[in-house]
């Protein structure tokens, strides 16, 4: 392997640890095509010798052959990279021409500090869920779960009619990685939408009922803020070890699910850094306790995660199908289908192995071994043309599709407990 050499990052320089970027003028994403076995090792000698922030799949270690990978270059390292493409022949698209364009376009602009808006992307703050919590007191209610690494509280929501008796729940997360801003933006939508139609909506009447619906609006609170303050394109907590200089772990590879066997790294630096342990992330724990100490009552669990438009159930950790598999596929489907009519957006559905890639250490396979049998990942809009950086003028519409779809799981899982 091999055939190319180039100089060793400084460690001293501005891009002092892997996944920490600044993104400076004229960075780009590329989308990779690897058809031979030489690309993809060449994909992944890459990696270790120059910062590539990876978009799709989120690590060096996800890569195969014959699967669309979506790297973001810093723009200092754009002329070696288009050297080694060109040198190998491999096929790519320059998905965004200027990543610091998207960046600055993600936004419909408007007054700063912008007011809260479910049509922009807020940072996380206490306020927003204050004042929706005491918005309706009949319908909402909220909780502290634990507080995040930097000292944050963790607030679930609870959605569904006041009653004595204790209901079945859906749990529902959102923002379980930083950079993924349509997702925290979508569990907003659903609180706004769930107070506003109940009476109305006969569906979202029936579940708030029936059910009670837990929503973490944002799970990765510190990480989401620093997306917002310091790099746009954090993926990870922001914990720190003594004796590393990298921070930060993966959620979604930290959780007791054939915790860092594959598609995870043990490398703290890398953006799939399965942690020290199994829930060594605070933020991991807080979920992993308030969803084992629920557990009779949860009945589906759903984690929203950007992009790709995809509907993946467990499992991630074994290609081995769930023992549930035909009907999380046929629920999964009919999902699907139901955000796909509103405006013809198209979602592939599987399990997450064969689907998107192996990766262990995932919230879905962790529920659903626990025993919440209706165990989703959606993956929302795009498919790379803008990839984390939807701009805002998608939030609607993707918020809207996405309805559609939860709001079928739920109806299902309703009907079938
Ligand atoms: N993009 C998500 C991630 O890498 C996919 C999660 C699918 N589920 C899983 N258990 N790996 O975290
Ligand atoms: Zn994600």
């Amino acid at each position: 392997g091999g055939g190319w050499l180039i100089p060793h990052k400084s460690h001293n320089s501005t891009y002092c640890t892997f996944g920490f970027f600044f993104v400076s003028y004229r960075d780009k994403v590329f989308r990779l095509k690897p058809v031979l076995d030489e690309h993809v090792t060449l994909i992944k000698d890459l990696a270790k010798n120059i910062e590539v922030d990876f978009w799709s799949p989120e690590g060096a270690e996800l890569v195969t052959i014959d699967m669309d990978v979506d790297i973001h270059v810093p723009a200092q390292y754009l002329n070696i990279v288009f050297t080694i493409l060109d040198q190998n022949d491999m096929e790519h698209d320059v998905l965004i021409e200027d990543v610091q364009v998207a960046v600055d376009g993600q936004a419909d602009g408007g007054p700063t500090p912008r007011a809260h808006s479910y049509t922009k992307y807020n940072n996380w703050n206490d306020s927003w869920i204050a004042s929706i919590s005491s918005s309706n007191p009949n319908l909402i209610s909220k909780q502290v779960i634990g507080n995040t690494y930097e000292g944050r509280p963790m607030t679930l929501l609870k959605l569904g009619k006041k009653s004595s008796s204790s209901k079945p729940a859906i749990f529902m997360d959102c923002g379980i990685h930083a950079r993924e801003w349509i997702s925290p933006a979508f569990c907003q939508w659903f609180v706004k939408e769930a107070l506003s139609t109940y009476g109305s909506d006969a569906q979202m009447t029936s579940l708030l009922n029936q059910m009670d619906v837990y929503v973490l609006p944002v799970f990765n609170i510190d990480g989401y803020d620093y997306t917002h303050k310091g790099s746009r394109m954090w993926r990870k907590t922001r914990s720190r070890k003594s004796g590393s200089s990298c921070i930060g772990a993966d959620p979604n590879r930290n959780f007791n699910a054939g915790w860092c066997t594959l598609g995870a790294s043990s490398n703290p630096c890398s953006d799939t850094f399965c942690g020290y342990s199994p829930e060594s992330e605070i933020e991991v724990k807080n979920v992993a306790n308030f969803i084992r100490r629920n557990k009779a009552i949860i009945k589906a669990y759903i984690t929203i995660h950007s992009y790709s438009q995809l509907l993946l159930f467990p499992y991630s950790y074994t290609y081995d199908l769930a023992q549930h598999h035909s009907e999380l596929m046929q629920v999964a489907q009919g999902a699907s289908a139901a955000l796909r009519s509103l405006y013809g957006t198209r979602y592939t559905s599987g399990p997450g192995a064969t689907t998107i890639y192996p990766a262990a250490g995932g919230s879905d396979d962790w529920a659903y071994d626990l025993g919440v049998k209706y165990s989703y990942t959606f993956e929302l809009r795009d498919t790379g043309r803008y990839g984390f950086l939807l701009p805002e003028s998608q939030i609607k519409p993707t918020c809207e599709e996405t309805m559609l779809a939860v709001k079928y799981i739920a109806a299902y899982v309703r009907k079938n407990i």
